[in-house]
């Protein structure tokens, strides 16, 4: 968290630097010559460049005029009649064979097959029909039309269903609503064994249509008992909450005081914050969203680091100090956005799932991950908090800092004085444009929070910037609100196998549609089939 003092003119030019946080011992210089042979890591990581600034208008010009370009072979070759004639033949083999690429290519690239037919499996090519959308079968290969059927939205978690007959999202009735159907609802958004609460809430969406449970209806899947209703006697609708999150423990208490412009925080402020370790040497925060789950920047785990061993989290403590090895948890798989592009930072968010769950504390809580539809300013006050450094090139901190940054627009942000179009969708800015107050080296992964209906979500993860805290060069984070769907997803997926006697229990008949763990929505029987033992 850097705090600097002088604002230097603001200078246009290339985007450089930054790249990871690298403390000293972890990343040594690269060797002039080949690389020795580095104890630690597979190979010396290097960390890698800031989104880099690529020159829109060609910097060297063409071919030189004075250089004498080989004559093609073709020239000596097709001389006599018959090998003019045969040259003439693959000449014209050759356009032919390449007019057929080239119409297959178009084939496949301009037709929207799913177009006529419906929707498309992701990008795999695959159509299916929309009413197969969230129909409780699984018909995409790698499950996309199951994938994101049911969601929480806005700042009160009201629980809503797709509807694949009215393509459109629906809050569910609290008419016959009960809690197991709740619970079945979290798991089926990858919450494992997590459930917080599950209430009535009054609509205030100004919704016609609603999902309404059937209790009578002898199926077992969850999903398929629910059926679209105008009228919704009770006038209230779901709001499921599957953790208990965005919360501190002192949160009546005004923070403001201690936070802006940047100051040590208080044991239990930001009991998300976890500090990621490589052989005993803080390297990137993260935040925590479950017990199992914590969400940093894919840039800290870039190869080798994506290696889980590498990594212990640290949680509940203020000081690097006092972070000992054996009070740390040991992480058992790190999860990197495919999309990610090390070289634009664009995509920058990874999972950590932890090998053992954390017990939460007063001082280890998780964040929310942000609903779709919390509806932000556009210089809605956030948080930042981290063990970075707290000045341009300056050490790790050994406590906890935090300070206050408003979000930035990014018709702003893209601004060509100020990262000129190197901010995508993916990114979200925040900071002051005069500079001062700032995220730096170190605090990557790290949290970029936002307190709205008394909840505390988590909107960013702390990605790059030029330098720390100048002027016209803000902070730019990770943004989570677009990669929500992406985190749920790997929660799903990355469910434990069920035991064996859960298996026994189902085993699949020949040529029903087969759901895959991907598509193990609503788990079957709910209030049944009991949760198998942890
Ligand atoms: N990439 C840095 C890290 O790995 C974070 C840089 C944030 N920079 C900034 N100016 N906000 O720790």
């Amino acid at each position: 968290m850097a705090l600097s003092s002088g604002s230097p003119p603001p200078s246009v030019g290339p985007y450089y630097e930054n790249g990871g946080y690298q403390p000293d011992s972890l990343y040594p210089p690269r060797p002039a010559v080949a690389p020795t042979a580095f104890s630690v890591y597979p190979a010396p990581y290097y960390p890698p460049a800031v989104p880099q600034y690529t020159p829109r208008v060609p910097t060297s010009a063409s071919t030189p005029a004075s250089l004498v370009q080989p004559k093609s072979p073709s020239g000596t070759l097709c001389t006599s009649r018959t090998r003019k004639a045969l040259c003439i033949a693959f000449a014209l083999g050759t356009v032919l064979v390449g007019a057929v690429v080239a119409a297959v290519l178009l084939w496949k690239f301009m037709d929207n097959k799913c177009s006529v037919s419906g929707m498309e499996c992701g990008s795999s090519g695959t159509c299916v029909t929309a009413s197969q959308w969230c129909d409780g079968v699984l018909n995409c290969p790698s499950g996309e039309d199951e994938n994101r059927c049911v969601r929480l939205y806005g700042p009160n978690f009201i629980l809503q269903v797709y509807s694949s007959q009215r393509k459109s999202w629906h809050p569910v009735c609290q008419d016959d609503w009960s809690e197991s159907y709740g619970r079945a609802a979290c798991q089926d958004m990858g919450y494992r064994n997590s459930f917080y609460t599950s209430q009535g809430t009054a609509d205030d969406s100004g919704a016609t249509s609603f999902m309404k449970i059937n209790r009578s209806a002898d199926d077992t899947d969850l999903y398929k008992k629910l059926y679209h209703s105008d009228v919704c006697s009770s006038k209230t609708v779901v709001s499921l909450r599957c953790i208990e999150c965005g919360v501190t423990a002192k949160m009546g208490l005004s923070r403001q005081s201690r936070i802006v412009g940047g100051t040590n925080a208080a044991s239990g402020d930001w009991p998300w914050q976890v500090s990621l370790h490589v052989q005993g040497t803080h390297v990137c925060g993260g935040s925590i969203i479950t017990p199992d789950w914590i969400v940093t920047a894919a840039h800290c785990v870039e190869e080798p680091l994506n290696n889980p061993r590498y990594w212990t989290a640290f949680a509940g403590i203020l000081r690097q100090s006092f972070m000992f090895y054996g009070s740390g948890y040991r992480v058992e798989k790190v999860i990197s956005h495919p999309n990610y592009d090390s070289n634009t930072k664009n995509n920058d968010i990874a999972l950590m799932k932890l090998q053992a769950p954390l017990t939460f504390t007063d001082k280890v809580k998780p964040v929310c991950l942000p609903n779709p539809g919390l509806m932000l300013e556009p210089t809605q006050p956030c948080w930042i908090s981290g063990w970075g450094a707290t000045y341009e090139k300056g050490k790790t901190s050994d406590v906890l800092n935090a300070a206050m940054v408003p979000l930035i627009e990014p018709w702003r942000c893209n601004n060509r004085y100020v990262y000129n179009n190197l901010v995508t969708p993916a990114m979200i800015c925040a900071g002051y444009l005069q500079g001062a107050v700032d995220s730096c080296q170190g605090d990557s992964g790290g949290p970029l929070v936002t307190l709205k209906s008394s909840i505390w979500w988590l909107i960013g993860d702390t990605s790059w910037g030029s330098g720390c805290a100048k002027a016209y060069r803000p902070g730019v984070y990770g943004n989570v609100t677009v990669f929500t769907d992406w985190i749920y997803r790997q929660m799903r997926v990355t469910f434990l196998p069920p035991p064996d006697w859960v298996l026994s229990l189902a085993v699949p008949k020949p040529d029903v549609p087969r759901r895959g763990p991907a598509a193990a929505r609503w788990p079957t029987a709910v209030g049944e089939v009991q949760a198998p033992p942890p």
